[in-house]
């Protein structure tokens, strides 16, 4: 979401493969490895589900088309090659025909644990487990659809929605916390944060509520709202959302619960 950006996604051949470098295999090898230590108990069951299903290499960054045919083969979606940065209109685009965007390029060893683009470890191992789930795939499309067809300011409205849940929500279960946001899974440091820190609020879902809490990309977040299961993403998906949206236009935005971005932030 950043303006600029250093990185350029990688272009595939005619046969849509990716020659990554060995250097690029070797940072997703180890961004993979260290995710699977944190994620036992925290990931929720849906997206566990989901990677056992993606099966995705360990040694080498996987190509589309591997995980494209697992994603046909659960929910009909597909991942879309994009450059590091796309328009808002592209995003929602995409979406909005169940292809989900994927910037073909990997942090650097010196972006190891935080970045603000979003890379192809976040995309494909923060949210393709997901994409595999009926109801988490339905409310990501039905997003698309409301987003394509949406004005700007909207848009900055409804894309708190897609934060506090695609990107970083949880589900309260019977079994306790568990994540199914994609910002938390691809990062170590918030899926500990997330589920055991004392510091975070953590509310129950209200999407007025969600499309009226202001947040911050670069800081670990000062609230997560909580479903009760991704089902519930189902009910979500079929609200009037775009009416909620104008209704949060007009009550506005709640306090921030975090401070105004410093002039250097170091992550
Ligand atoms: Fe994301």
């Amino acid at each position: 979401m950043g303006k600029q950006s250093n990185y350029v996604s990688r272009q595939p051949d005619e046969n849509g493969i990716i020659a990554w470098s060995g250097e690029e295999n070797a940072v997703w090898h180890d961004l993979v490895e260290r995710q699977l230590k944190h994620i036992p108990g925290k990931a929720c069951d849906e997206y566990m589900h989901g990677l056992d299903l993606l099966n995705l290499p360990h040694d080498r960054i996987p190509q589309l088309h591997e995980i494209n045919e697992v994603l046909q083969e659960t929910t009909g979606w597909q991942v879309a090659q994009v450059p590091a940065l796309i328009p808002f209109d592209e995003f929602f685009r995409l979406l909005a025909n169940k292809q989900f965007p994927v910037a073909t390029f990997i942090r650097t060893r010196e972006e190891f644990d935080y970045l603000q683009e979003p890379d192809i470890f976040h995309e494909i191992f923060g949210h393709c487990p997901l994409l595999t789930n009926p109801a988490f795939a339905h409310f990501t499309h039905q997003y698309g659809k409301l987003g394509l067809n949406a004005t700007p300011k909207e848009r900055v409205y409804l894309a708190r929605l897609y934060w506090f849940t695609v990107e970083f929500g949880l589900l309260q279960t019977k079994d306790g916390l568990r994540i199914y946001g994609g910002g938390i899974l691809s990062s170590p440091g918030e899926t500990e944060y997330a589920i055991s820190s004392d510091k975070p609020e953590r509310k129950p879902l209200v999407p007025l509520d969600a499309l009226r809490t202001p947040y911050r990309i670069d800081i670990m977040q000062p609230i997560y709202y909580t479903i009760e299961s991704t089902d519930r993403l189902f009910e979500i998906a079929d609200l009037d959302i775009m009416a909620l949206v104008r209704e949060a236009m007009e009550l506005g935005l709640f306090e921030p619960k975090f401070p105004p971005k410093p002039k250097t932030d170091a992550a």
